[in-house]
């Protein structure tokens, strides 16, 4: 059996579960050296950026962040972007060609490894015939069918670490201290690591905020003697009746509500107050025991789907088990923070304030 892993835009992978794609495959399913991963950009021609996996090159890797298939976000062939002679930018549909590339090169599979853009990509590719499996892979943790996405419990970890960090100088210098952790459209980083971080409050783009509601909570905190206190938000969130922040429009990219936050702050209760953005530190690092376990099982679980003929297919942690969920049904239903969960109930009775 011939696979291909994939990179690049439509596919990549940023903590783990490499090693069981191609030690499994090679060992189980596929003879030496038919693992195949395919470099940077899924476009044609394939064959130039195709490398083989074999056993050296995944070798002590588990414990390493990053990934040694490389990663784009501009990779995707329905609409692939080409500049012109004129230096002008032009987005057109090259997934036949890609289609016809993989057929060409023989293969039998593509483990698709990514969010919920890159597994939206595998998708219509699937649609278009190729035989795929996804790996739900994404900090964001937004992906649905699956408890969690690998990458999601790393990033967590290393806000959580950063908000630790931020206690000092916010009690010693009594100061309001305003961090800003990654979650376009969910709010999970920000939650678990606010809870577990322990924020005064925590902003997600699940619940509309109100600054009038964020600063009576700081007040009385002031009032009680407590004279600082850690404000956890998400990329996304976005005042009541207001907009998200996004430094680049055109290509979705948020930033910048932290310092918003932190500045009405700072007005309006006239703490002094200092915000900051983790940023893509959440991206990198040693993974967690969690996630180098979580990734390891869904490469072994990807490797049994294909071997089983489910393509369509993508590996999901419903606990205790990893489950196949068709592709088409995670992407349905984006997982967001439910406002009914128990998670937010814990903060409400920690007394953190969601903003609302
Ligand atoms: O999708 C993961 C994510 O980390 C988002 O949380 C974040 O908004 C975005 O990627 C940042 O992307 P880039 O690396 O392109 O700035």
């Amino acid at each position: 059996m011939k696979l291909i892993q994939s990179s690049g835009g439509v596919f990549e992978v940023e903590v783990d579960g490499r090693r069981v794609f191609s030690k499994k495959a090679v060992g189980r399913h596929a003879e030496p050296g038919e693992v195949l991963r395919l470099m940077q950009r899924m476009a044609p021609p394939l064959s130039r950026c195709i490398i083989p996996l074999d056993a050296a090159a995944v070798r002590g890797i588990t414990h390493l962040g990053g990934t040694i298939l490389g990663t784009t976000n501009a990779g995707d062939p329905f609409m692939w972007r080409e500049q012109g002679p004129d230096g002008t930018w032009v987005k057109h549909d090259r997934s036949d060609a890609v289609v016809a590339a993989f057929r060409g090169l023989g293969l039998d599979a593509l483990i698709a490894i990514g969010g919920d853009g890159s597994l939206e990509i595998a998708r219509r590719l699937c649609e278009k015939g190729i035989p795929i499996v996804g790996v739900p892979k994404t900090i964001d943790n937004d992906v649905g069918g699956t408890a969690a996405t690998f990458g999601f419990d790393t990033a967590v970890q290393t806000a959580t670490d950063a908000i630790d960090k931020l206690h000092s100088t916010a009690e010693s210098h009594e100061r309001v201290m305003v961090v800003e952790v990654m979650g376009r459209h969910a709010g999970w980083i920000a939650l678990h690591s606010g809870i577990a971080g322990s924020a005064d409050v925590i902003l997600i783009p699940e619940i509309p905020f109100d600054l009038d509601r964020v600063c009576d909570k700081i007040r009385r905190r002031e009032a009680e003697g407590r004279h600082f206190s850690i404000v956890v938000v998400a990329e996304g969130a976005a005042p009541r009746g207001g907009t998200a922040s996004l430094v680049d429009p055109a290509h979705e990219r948020f930033g910048g509500m932290g310092d918003k936050v932190a500045h009405s702050i700072q007005e309006m209760t006239g703490k002094e107050t200092r915000s900051l953005v983790l940023g893509h530190l959440q991206r990198g690092g040693s993974p967690t025991t969690f996630d180098r376990l979580l990734g390891l099982r869904f490469g072994a679980a990807a490797v049994r789907l294909i071997a089983e003929g489910r393509f369509g297919s993508m590996v999901a942690l419903r606990p205790p088990a990893i489950a196949a969920v068709p592709i088409a049904e995670a992407l349905a239903m984006p997982k967001r923070v439910p406002l009914d969960s128990d998670t937010i109930a814990t903060a409400r009775d920690l007394g953190i304030s969601l903003g609302d």
